[in-house]
């Protein structure tokens, strides 16, 4: 099985993802990235001083998290929500309910420079 880190799709450190302005405060956004057959997936939060990036890959059943482009967040924008069995994780990639209950969203090092996200 390849790793989210093995992916040939996953972008390499430096790529502009998008300016830090275009992220809603809390809010997230998801990109793509393909390479011949394989596809990389990956979404980053913003809320506050918090900046991370995931990728976009639940620890329960490996599907992508959102049912809708973009839309990583519950309502009320305090924890990330799995939209294939419900799971609940806080901001910090720690899931807090659900069937995958104490694991962790795989991380996507992201990095803010010069008013934009980056991959780290
Ligand atoms: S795939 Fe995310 S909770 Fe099942």
């Amino acid at each position: 099985m390849t790793t989210a880190s093995e992916n040939p799709a996953r972008p390499s450190a430096g790529l502009r993802l998008c300016g830090f302005d275009e992220l809603a405060d809390p809010g997230t956004r998801g990109f793509r990235f393909r390479a011949e057959r394989w596809l990389f997936a990956g979404f980053v939060v913003r809320a506050g001083d918090l900046l991370a990036g995931y990728v976009d890959s639940c620890p329960h059943a490996q599907w992508p998290l959102a049912a809708l482009d973009d839309r990583y967040l519950t309502r009320d924008a305090r924890h990330i929500l799995c939209s294939g069995h419900g799971a609940l994780f806080r901001l910090d990639g720690t899931c807090v309910a659900g069937p995958c209950y104490g694991q962790r969203l795989t991380d996507w090092p992201v990095a803010l420079k010069d008013g934009a996200v980056f991959t780290a």
